[in-house]
């Protein structure tokens, strides 16, 4: 292919790409598969690679793009980013109206009526057409220049659509940014289990992402943008009101919330209110109320601004989520994988038309942190579908407390001694405990485990009710006729699912079988790692940290929790038994890390990456390395193997030097790449 030929074809590539991105992103409606998506986008990456000077920032592979900062330059608005006059009062809402009417004297007044989305305003700079700067509200007048940040997020175009509308040489667009419900309480779930701390509130989480200093950060946490007014422009004609100018955000490819309305009385918008006050628990991201404005765009300035408010536009809030009750106690509850959670019991309270008696505080330090205490006043929030959190304590002065609360020394469901892993309480016993038991036998028989058809959650819950599973052993001493006088079993399924427990017994394989027990912190990956580096269950359960550190992906933390899991006494107990019961299918060690048999030519080594890389992407380069066997890690060490060192990198090449570790500019690296059949 000649360079103009790729030229061309990146061309149409960029064009297609960005097209259909825009159906699936902004439309949500996707017209080609994941799969073909992904073959136009790689198609682009290699033309791009082998071409780099035809790489353009505005390109679809050029989101992630760039290092991470040391801070955010300050940026002027093109016009003041102001705020809404609001209140949650239906009276003040129609002292609004009056108002507004009076100003227009006899004009008919119609309106046009949004949600108003809780998350991060924000002003989207378009030059020609090309995002060229995202700048956070600040003080209204100068923000934060996050630009690297919202380029990761998938609905704002890095270049305007040009069907319906030319493109204007200036265009500043004002929006939101949001995390939906559903990924905002997966993010939480990932932060808690990592020990860290959770957001408040998808807003929280929202203006986090985008506040933090790493675009590679930003680009893993789905965020969406919506359009909702323009700051400023230059050559955008023909809009006379609000609904054109949302039309012509849409025309531009930018996203709009489908739930906009017209309105012309008062009655419209309590209605349009109350639509939403309904539905807001089930619209998938959170709103704070509903916006109004007058449409006519001549008729605002007519009725002008406040100092610090449009006399156009008014926000009819509703009322909070968040309200101030009192914790009667703190229980401690044990969860699936043995965490015991600290859990408020509270004088039920009404948030946003839900009765809330529970709360979760996370954590034993988290409960000092606040330092809440049965009998305090707390303020509680509720956010999506999360679980209610306590988010501060009331100071009362005068009010006599409490003691300190703790946590118990042993498991309330079962009596053993709880340990402590990090910030989290952990009750040990596994697979006795009645509050993990069902949970394991779910785990144990899940699809990437033993794969038991036929022993889901509610039949797991089942045996555990009816007594006939106290530990996991005796799933295999079930017999059909145990099964059929239980609800949901007949004749049929009962033996299904005891043919399918001996077919398990007699031939599990390693790996599953391991990923099954549930370890902390073994994954489906890990087990195979672990089945493969060992061979035989005997000689994983044999093995101490360091040597279990050997194995690529063990670190230190994950080999503690592992031997910590072995050593307990009723595990050991519980694994003496099922090893009896069952045949594992084991081999011998491998002696590489490479999988299919194959020894691959970076096997066992520990790569890092550092600074800018222009001609691939981090993640990339990552997935390169990885494809020869090696393991793209975060820090340097004494036992990383090669530091590839891109433009403006800081400390960690510095490390390298100093530790005499291996280090390659981005030119060796695609060479050596080149050199191992990768072609870039
Ligand atoms: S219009 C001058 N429309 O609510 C008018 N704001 O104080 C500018 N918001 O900080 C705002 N959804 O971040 C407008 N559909 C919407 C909105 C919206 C959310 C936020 C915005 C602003 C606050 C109002």
């Amino acid at each position: 292919m000649t360079r103009d030929q790729a030229a061309q074809r990146i061309a149409k590539l960029r064009s297609e790409i960005r097209h259909h991105e825009y159906l699936y992103y902004v439309e949500d409606k996707p017209a080609i598969s994941d799969e073909e998506f992904d073959r136009l986008f790689h198609e682009l990456e290699d033309l791009e690679a082998k071409h780099p000077d035809l790489v353009s920032e505005d390109s679809p592979t050029q989101r992630v793009a760039g290092s991470p900062l040391d801070s955010f330059p300050t940026v002027e608005h093109a016009a003041p980013m102001l705020s809404l006059d609001s209140s949650q009062d239906e009276d003040n809402l129609r002292r609004f109206d009056e108002r507004l009417r009076k100003g227009l004297g006899d004009t008919p007044v119609e309106y046009v009526l949004e949600p108003k989305l809780d998350g991060l305003s924000m002003e989207l700079v378009y030059r020609d057409g090309i995002l060229v700067q995202a700048v956070t509200r600040g003080d209204g007048r100068k923000g934060e220049g996050v630009t690297a940040n919202v380029r990761t997020i998938a609905s704002v175009p890095l270049k305007l659509r040009e069907s319906d509308r030319p493109a204007p040489p200036f265009l500043s667009v004002r929006g939101e940014i949001i995390m939906f419900a559903k990924d905002f309480d997966r993010l939480n779930e990932r932060l808690i289990a990592e020990g860290k701390e959770p957001f408040a509130s998808p807003r929280n989480s929202a203006a986090g992402t985008v506040r933090q200093l790493d675009p590679q950060l930003t680009a893993s946490r789905p965020l969406h943008f919506y359009a909702y007014d323009i700051l400023a422009s230059e050559g955008v004609d023909g809009i006379e009101t609000q609904w054109d100018l949302l039309q012509a955000l849409r025309a531009w490819g930018l996203k709009v919330n489908e739930r906009i309305k017209k309105g012309k009385t008062l009655d419209d918008i309590l209605a349009y209110h109350q639509g939403f006050e309904a539905e807001r628990d089930d619209l998938g991201y959170e709103i704070d109320g509903v916006v109004i404005k007058l449409n006519d765009l001549a008729d605002r300035e007519t009725l002008g601004w406040t100092s610090r408010h449009p006399r156009w536009a008014y926000a009819f809030k509703f009322p909070p989520r968040k309200e101030v009750t009192r914790i009667l106690s703190i229980l401690p509850s044990v969860g699936r994988t043995g965490v015991v959670t600290p859990v408020a019991i509270m004088l039920p309270v009404e948030i946003g038309g839900v009765t809330v008696a529970r709360a979760t505080l996370h954590n034993r330090e988290e409960v000092a942190r606040k330092d809440v205490r049965e009998g305090d006043r707390v303020r509680v929030q509720r956010a999506g579908d999360v679980i209610p959190q306590v988010i501060e304590r009331i100071e009362e002065p005068g009010h006599e407390r409490s003691p300190e609360w703790k946590m118990p020394d042993v498991c309330p469901s079962c009596g053993t001694r709880l340990i402590e892993r990090g910030p989290f309480t952990v009750c040990p016993n596994s697979f006795e405990c009645p509050a993990q038991l069902a949970g394991r036998i779910v785990h144990f028989a899940s699809r990437d485990a033993l794969d038991i058809e036929g022993l889901g959650d509610e039949t797991s819950k089942l045996f555990v009710a009816e007594g006939l599973v106290k530990q996991l052993p005796d799933l295999f001493e079930i017999r059909p006729e145990q099964l059929v006088v239980l609800e949901g079993f007949a004749q049929k399924s009962a033996n299904k699912l005891v043919d399918a427990l001996k077919k398990v017994a007699s031939a599990a394989e390693l790996p599953r079988f391991l990923y099954g027990l549930g370890i902390p912190e073994v994954g489906v990956a890990v087990a195979r790692d672990l089945a493969r580096h060992f061979g035989t269950f005997a000689r994983l359960r044999a093995a101490d940290e360091a040597t279990l550190q050997e194995v690529p992906g063990v670190g230190p933390r994950m080999a503690e929790q592992i031997t910590a899991f072995f050593a307990e006494p009723t595990n050991a107990k519980v694994l003496d038994e099922l090893t009896a019961r069952m045949h594992l299918v084991e081999t011998e060690p491998s002696t590489s890390s490479g999988g299919d048999g194959a020894v691959k030519p970076l096997a066992g080594q520990k790569w890092v990456f550092t600074g800018g890389l222009t001609r691939l992407t981090r993640r990339d380069a990552q997935t390169y390395v990885e494809s020869l066997g090696a393991r793209a890690t975060g820090s340097v060490s004494k036992s990383t193997d090669v530091v590839v060192v891109g433009e403006d990198a800081g400390s960690k090449a510095e490390d390298a030097r100093k530790l005499g570790v291996q280090t390659m500019n981005e030119e060796e690296f695609l060479t050596f790449l080149r050199g191992n059949g990768i072609d870039v």
